[in-house]
């Protein structure tokens, strides 16, 4: 779909009244767009990364409380942590974007390719723990609260994960996954503050960031750096909805928010993407002011992983 053809739906829904515009965008998802059918196979394989990245920096995930920024429409990243043997994850979102059809549609696929989903885990998969939630998915009723129970996930939405209310040091790992890109810049620094609090002394901050115009994820046509052509109030124009914001914030920039926090960084990962490269070197794009002073190199980043701990 072209980009601005999306852009304007997505503006006109949310001129609606809240409860009627998040009902109207769902049924658009629901039967035009990203959730027409379930696979939860991307979302469980993003927290087996997160988890595998946690460990690789000597870390021991197992038993732990994680806490996870944006929980979005299937608290799938939770599930995964807890079939790998996390004690349980508090999920916060600013809207209760959460649907227990798309919960039951996702535990049908899990029940229906088990070997599938016990290679994607593969050792780490705790068995007991899978095989109670293949008991769960087999009754056709899934009720919210019965799944949450079950798999320790603390849902709190609407809930701001800048101002949590819960006690200080009462989580190991403060996690989101392409999320914190849709968060604008003051309240993102409010999170990891907020995190810094939350978070027991030597616990981790682990996050994947995706830096992407992301109308080119459904838009062949622009390349991840489309929108770095717009002025601030343009774009607003475009994506300034609850639906697309983006803060379009660069590497450099999340790299000094983080710092500006007291953070230090243990892992920094970041992905190149070859045709904003090229596109860079070409000149053929015309960069917005704020973004002209930035080098290609930091410009062409799409997506990183930032691995970080507050300073002792
Ligand atoms: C792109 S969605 C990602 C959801 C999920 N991680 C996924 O992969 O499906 C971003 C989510 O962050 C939530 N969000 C935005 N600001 C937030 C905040 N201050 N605290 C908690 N959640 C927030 C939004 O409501 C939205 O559900």
């Amino acid at each position: 779909m072209h980009w601005k053809l999306k852009a304007n739906i997505q503006n006109t829904v949310s001129l609606l009244p809240s409860s009627a515009s998040y009902a109207t965008y769902y049924w658009i998802q629901r039967y035009f767009g990203g959730l027409r059918r379930i696979d939860p196979v991307g979302s469980l394989a993003a927290g087996i990364e997160t988890w595998k990245r946690i460990r690789d920096l000597g870390y021991n995930p197992s038993a732990k409380v994680f806490f996870e920024v944006g929980t979005g429409r299937v608290p799938l990243m939770p599930l995964a942590y807890w079939l790998m043997g996390a004690e349980q994850t508090i999920s916060i979102d600013l809207n209760p974007y959460v649907k227990t059809e798309l919960i039951s549609e996702s535990l049908r696929y899990i029940s229906d390719n088990k070997e599938e989903i016990q290679g994607l885990f593969g050792s780490l998969l705790n068995k007991k723990r899978f095989d109670v939630l293949l008991q769960f998915s087999k009754s056709d009723h899934c009720p919210l609260r019965a799944f949450l129970d079950l798999c320790s996930i603390h849902y709190l939405a609407p809930g701001d994960a800048a101002q949590t209310a819960l006690s200080p040091g009462s989580i190991d790992f403060h996690t989101s996954y392409m999320v914190l890109e849709h968060i604008p810049s003051e309240t993102v620094k409010r999170i990891l503050e907020e995190g810094n609090r939350i978070i027991r002394d030597g616990g981790l901050f682990a996050h994947r960031i995706d830096y992407s115009d992301h109308f080119s994820h459904s838009d062949n046509d622009i390349s991840a750096i489309n929108f770095l052509q717009y002025s601030d109030d343009k774009w607003n124009r475009y994506a300034g909805n609850r639906y697309m914001y983006m803060n379009r914030l660069r590497h450099d920039d999340f790299i000094r928010l983080f710092q500006s926090v007291g953070h230090c960084l243990l892992e920094v990962r970041t992905d190149i993407d070859p045709q904003s490269q090229e596109i860079l070197s070409r000149g053929s794009l015309q960069l917005a002011d704020r973004f002209k002073a930035k080098t290609g190199a930091v410009l062409s980043i799409t997506s990183s992983w930032i691995m970080s701990k507050k300073s002792s």
